[in-house]
């Protein structure tokens, strides 16, 4: 265990209605701190809930290389271990290796019980100094130990989205499978595009001018 108020700020990382992500330093070592605090009060409720999902999710990935590790979790910070690197719309990874070794890690992931369920998302994903991949933010996560049909399908669905950064950093390392996976997203998929995230997307527009994920990275769909 570690003692969370001994951690001084570095650098924050992201502040959003959902609360603050801080690079901090612990005893000499980097640090995540998720501060649930800091969200809006109005969102404070699902802000810990979807902290506690990651601790869960977390707590069953204990030690998997490229992963951090649940450092602390008090009902308001989640602190967890800074994983080296940069964020994947600026590390760019071009090399085959990279996914690869990304689709390995997402199979131990997987064979823990674990998926992810966010991994559209660019900076979700990590390009370490060493080119290989590291990736964070299980707030989103499920825990299914059984891995029934409903984990499979959602698992298919973590793998699609590594895929499609794949199609835009190196398309033709891409397999005949891999384009046939990309090709055919789970129902569920479609359905949310057609219908929530069309109407978000126009709403966001309309309201705030934008929609890109704040210029952090795409979201690709
Ligand atoms: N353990 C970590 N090591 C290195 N960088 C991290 C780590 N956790 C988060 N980050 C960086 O901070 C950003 C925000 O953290 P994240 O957990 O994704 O928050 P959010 O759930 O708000 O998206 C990430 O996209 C990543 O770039
Ligand atoms: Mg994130």
């Amino acid at each position: 265990m570690i003692e969370p108020r001994a951690a001084e700020p570095v650098r924050l990382l992201k502040a959003d209605a959902f609360g603050r992500i801080e690079l901090m330093r612990l005893d000499g070592k980097l640090v995540i701190r998720r501060d649930i605090g800091a969200a809006r009060w109005w969102l404070r409720g699902l802000a810990r809930l979807a902290a506690a999902r990651e601790a869960k999710a977390l707590r069953r990935l204990d030690r998997i290389e490229g992963l951090p590790c649940l450092l602390a979790w008090d009902g308001r910070h989640l602190f967890r271990s800074h994983v080296p690197g940069l964020p994947m719309q600026q590390g760019r990874p071009v090399d085959p290796d990279y996914y690869r070794q990304a689709l390995r890690l997402l199979a131990r992931v997987h064979a823990a019980g674990v998926v992810h369920n966010d991994l559209a998302k660019e900076p979700n994903w990590l390009v370490q100094p060493d080119g290989v991949p590291g990736l964070v933010d299980f707030q989103l996560a499920s825990v299914r130990p059984d891995r029934g049909a409903a984990f499979r399908r959602m698992a298919r669905e973590d793998i699609r989205h590594l895929l499609k950064h794949k199609r835009t950093y190196c398309p033709e390392a891409l397999s005949a499978r891999q384009r046939q996976i990309l090709a055919t997203p789970a129902w569920y998929s479609r359905l949310w595009r057609m219908t929530v995230k069309r109407l978000y997307k126009l709403v966001a527009r309309r309201l705030f001018g934008y929609w890109d994920n704040e210029g952090k990275g795409r979201v690709r769909d």
